[in-house]
C-alpha cells in the first residue's frame, strides 16, 4: 500500500473508534515487514487511564498475530481540524520503538496534509535495554 492508501485505511479504522468521553476518533494502521496491514482505533474507558490509543491498539493487534517488525505506522484523527492533534503520544512512540517502526505518517480528516516523519525524529534517545 502506498502512503495515500495507508492514511485512507487509518481514517477508515477511526470510524470504529470507541471514544464516548473525548469524541476524538483516532485510527491507525501498522505495516509489517512482510507488507501485512493491521488496523486499530482508540478504545476509551470510564477509568480514563485504561484507554488504549489507536496506535497501541493496532500494534497490539499486529503483535498478537506474530508480527515482530513493523516498518510504518499511519495515524489519522478524523475529528481534528488541525493535523497537530494526530501526533502519537509519548507512550505510543515508546511502544512503536519496541517493534522497530521506521516511518510514521500523520494526518487528520480527508483532504488534510499528510506528514511523513522518520521515527528518530519523533523519539530521539528512546529507551532500549
Ligand atoms: N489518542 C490516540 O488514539 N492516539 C494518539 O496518538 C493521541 C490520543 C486518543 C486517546 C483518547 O481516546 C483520545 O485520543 C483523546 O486523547
Amino acid at each position: 500500500m502506498n502512503n495515500e492508501e495507508l492514511v485512507a485505511a487509518a481514517r477508515e479504522a477511526a470510524e470504529y473508534s470507541y471514544s464516548p468521553y473525548s469524541n476524538f476518533r483516532v485510527g491507525a494502521v501498522v505495516v509489517s515487514e512482510d507488507g501485512e496491514v493491521v488496523s486499530g482505533a482508540n478504545i476509551e474507558n470510564a477509568a480514563f487511564p485504561a484507554t488504549s490509543c489507536a496506535e497501541a491498539t493496532a500494534i497490539a493487534a499486529a503483535a498478537s498475530k506474530g508480527v515482530r517488525k513493523m516498518t510504518t505506522v499511519a495515524v489519522a484523527c478524523i475529528d481534528a481540524t488541525d493535523v497537530d492533534g494526530a501526533y502519537p503520544c509519548g507512550r505510543c512512540r515508546q511502544i512503536m520503538s519496541e517493534f522497530g517502526v521506521e516511518t510514521v505518517l500523520v494526518t487528520a480528516g480527508p483532504g488534510s496534509e499528510v506528514r511523513e516523519h522518520g521515527f528518530e525524529e519523533l523519539l530521539p534517545y528512546g529507551f532500549d535495554l
